[in-house]
């Protein structure tokens, strides 16, 4: 906690009945510090390489002498025997790091990198007598030195700050110490939404991995891991505002600041750069803007931290547009922009326009009528192309309300009326535009063909707009709802999960663009996009179908399939992007774990519909859809500073419906729990039937 650096705590004991001697070899590998230089331009970056070694701690200060004030070093706590800083040294020639010469040999070579790729090998031989144990400390840190030091030695790193953070972390009882910390700090967090269920892959995956992972992708958001290197996607606009509907209850403060800096990217038409660097806050100008579904995400994230925390002082928030401060308007503007931009982007059908492409970035209905060269035109059907998409229009009703409640929470009945009638507006142009016979359509293309139709010989139905209208509560008066879902089942379902839409498509279409160009089964021609699994598994609970919603929410679930480890292949404890579909070779396999939006939505499809605490304006409502065979079960849940305990009892085992709702002991009215000022505990008891 509140140190930049990586400990290592390495206990090594001889549980034999004889004398070992060991060689121990750590081993890192420094990056040159610039993401994009790293990977492209050798000419240079093979020569910058600098290092320096002080007794155990090896300094890695390659663009320390140009402009920057940091540096990074990793050490031991102990005396070394030899050391390494050279990899070609260190591994010697052809080898990788199975064998590297210096382990072969048990001998470093103490090699001083300069140019080339600079690493930190430490070397330390000990013995260990029968039930001996040693113990070692090793720190991977980083550090900044103050502004105005910066120039003082050009070339010569001041070495005080990682003095200081060694001594730290110098004793392996400070670095227990530090664990502990941390781990309170993970307790802290966890403990903010917990349940303990007869599910033992349930308990795990939403006590402890769902929940982190959420936290990993509002740390890192697309910016930085196995599958999303250098700096080519950074935060995604729609991306970050959907991690954040998983991470909102965890961290609500750095919640309130994540959306304004998302908001200080949008545009002001509405529109948003797509995606923005981290730490320049500024938006990918290669990129862009254009996915029309990007500024309806903010109303998103918005509605959830109001529900989540009542702070509604952060609408008033003044905050810029594309980050020029002389545009600055308060949040709401900025929603009520986001709103506009759907009704001002209508296209023949009056249904929104797609733009480059919606939440699917693959389905991309405009090439057709761009010319080669041409840039993309998203201004409206009579200038630009003319592809619709009902997966927006069913956003577009579902958030539209959501802004209207947020008007109507603040008195703004001018905007509330205007976002109730264009949300009806567009319910409407769904049941007479986007409806198939079976299940929604998916889109129209530039040339008005419709896309994700009975009509269509590949990519006959798609699975996003299907769950959206449906979360979106379209249909399901009309029972088009319930006839969507079951095709779905019928059409796009495995035994790994739903696919996203069927038949693959099997050859380049250049009216749709990316999505396409993949083979059958992989990504979004036909994978199972684990991120729009929930969706589907919500709008399940949407009509009450508690064992089927679960049946979904099982197939992705990382524990649920760690039997079958071996055709899923990634962790067993993380959500991916994406499981191979039916018509892939490898149908089962998952690829993209961790920074995924599935993290956020399957916590959640687990917590608010099917567990059903649902956070709202005035307090906890509790509605849960669960299958009928699933118990009772307890949940504790912390919010707005209280702590609700919740026991939740189904003796009739219904799918969903709550016959009463006592808290400490009284009945209340309804199922929302309203907040009482000055009540730090609830304890409730929820019936269900
Ligand atoms: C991938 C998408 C991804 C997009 C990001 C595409 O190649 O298929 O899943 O969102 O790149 O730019
Ligand atoms: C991954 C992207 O990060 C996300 O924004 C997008 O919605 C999906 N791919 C689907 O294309």
């Amino acid at each position: 906690m509140d140190a930049a650096c990586e400990i290592n705590h390495l206990k090594l004991k001889n549980t034999s009945s004889a004398k070992k001697q060991i060689s121990l070899f750590s081993y890192v590998e420094f990056c040159l510090w610039n993401a994009i230089d790293d990977m492209n331009n050798f000419q240079r970056n093979l020569s910058i390489g600098e290092v320096e070694i002080e007794g155990s701690t090896i300094y890695h200060k390659t663009e320390y002498r140009e402009r920057r004030n940091h540096y990074s070093f990793f050490s031991v706590n102990v005396p070394v025997d030899g050391f390494d800083t050279s990899r070609d040294v260190f591994l010697g020639a052809g080898n990788g790091n199975a064998i590297p010469d210096a382990v072969r040999e048990k001998k470093c070579r103490g090699s001083v990198a300069s140019g080339w790729y600079p690493i930190a090998s430490h070397q330390i031989n000990l013995s260990l007598a029968p039930g001996e144990e040693k113990e070692f400390v090793f720190v991977l840190g980083y550090c900044e030195n103050p502004e105005e030091e910066k120039w003082e030695s050009p070339g010569v790193i001041r070495k005080d700050g990682a003095h200081a953070l060694l001594a730290r972390f110098a004793t392996p009882r400070q670095a227990e110490a530090a664990f502990a910390q941390l781990n309170e700090y993970w307790d802290g967090l966890l403990s903010r939404f917990t349940v303990e269920s007869g599910n033992e892959h349930v308990n795990r995956m939403v006590n402890i991995w769902n929940q982190y992972q959420c936290m990993v992708t509002f740390n890192m958001s697309r910016s930085a891991s196995y599958y999303e290197s250098g700096t080519g996607r950074g935060m995604g606009f729609r991306d970050s505002c959907q991690d954040l509907l998983g991470f909102v209850h965890l961290i609500p403060e750095r919640a309130r600041e994540r959306i304004l800096d998302i908001a200080a990217t949008q545009f002001e038409d509405g529109s948003a750069y797509h995606q923005y660097q981290p730490l320049t806050k500024k938006g990918n100008l290669d990129i862009g803007s254009g996915f029309n579904d990007d500024p309806l995400w903010l109303i998103a994230a918005v509605a959830a931290y109001l529900k989540e925390t009542g702070d509604f002082s952060i609408l008033d928030e003044v905050v810029p547009f594309d980050n020029r401060p002389e545009l600055a308007q308060p949040l709401l503007e900025h929603l009520y922009r986001s709103f506009r931009y759907t009704c001002t982007h209508l296209g023949p059908h009056k249904l929104p326009l797609i733009g480059r492409a919606d939440w699917n970035d693959c389905l991309n209905l405009n090439c057709f009528s761009k010319e080669p060269g041409e840039p993309f035109q998203t201004t409206g059907p009579s200038e630009g192309p003319v592809a619709e998409s009902v997966f927006i229009a069913g956003m577009f009703v579902k958030y539209g309300r959501e802004f209207a409640e947020i008007c109507h929470q603040t008195g703004r009945t001018d905007y509330e009326e205007e976002a109730l009638r264009a949300t009806e507006q567009m319910y409407q142009s769904v049941l007479d535009a986007g409806w198939d016979g079976e299940w929604f359509l998916r889109a129209y293309d530039a040339s008005s063909e419709k896309i994700g139709s009975k009509e269509c010989r590949e990519g006959q139905i798609y699975i996003e707009p299907q769950g959206f209208c449906v979360m979106a509560g379209i249909g399901v008066e009309e029972g088009l709802a319930e006839k969507a879902l079951d095709s779905v089942k019928e059409r796009l379902d495995t035994k790994y999960g739903i696919m996203i839409l069927q038949p693959a498509y099997t050859q380049y279409y250049l009216n749709l663009g990316e999505i396409s160009s993949y083979p059958p089964g992989y990504k979004e021609n036909a994978g199972i996009f684990c991120h729009n699994n929930p969706w589907i598994s919500i709008a399940e609970t949407v009509i009450g179908r508690g064992d089927r919603a679960f049946e979904i929410y099982e197939k992705t679930c990382p524990s649920c399939i760690e039997h079958i480890s071996e055709i899923h292949r990634t962790e067993p404890y993380v959500y991916s992007q994406m499981i191979a579909g039916a018509d892939a070779f490898y149908h089962g396999e998952a690829k993209n774990s961790w920074l995924t939006g599935t993290a956020a939505w399957t916590f959640v499809n687990i917590s608010q519909a099917i567990l059903g605490v649902q956070p709202d304006y005035d307090g906890l409502r509790i509605d849960p859809c669960v299958p009928s065979s699933f118990g009772s079960f307890r949940l504790i849940r912390k919010f707005r500073g209280s702590t609700y305990y919740i026991d939740v009892e189904n003796p009739d085992g219904v799918q969903k419906g709550v016959s009463g709702i006592s808290v400490d002991g009284k009945e209340i009215a309804g199922n929302l729990i309203p907040v009482e000022a000055g009540k730090t505990e609830y304890h409730v008891t929820v019936r269900m039937g």
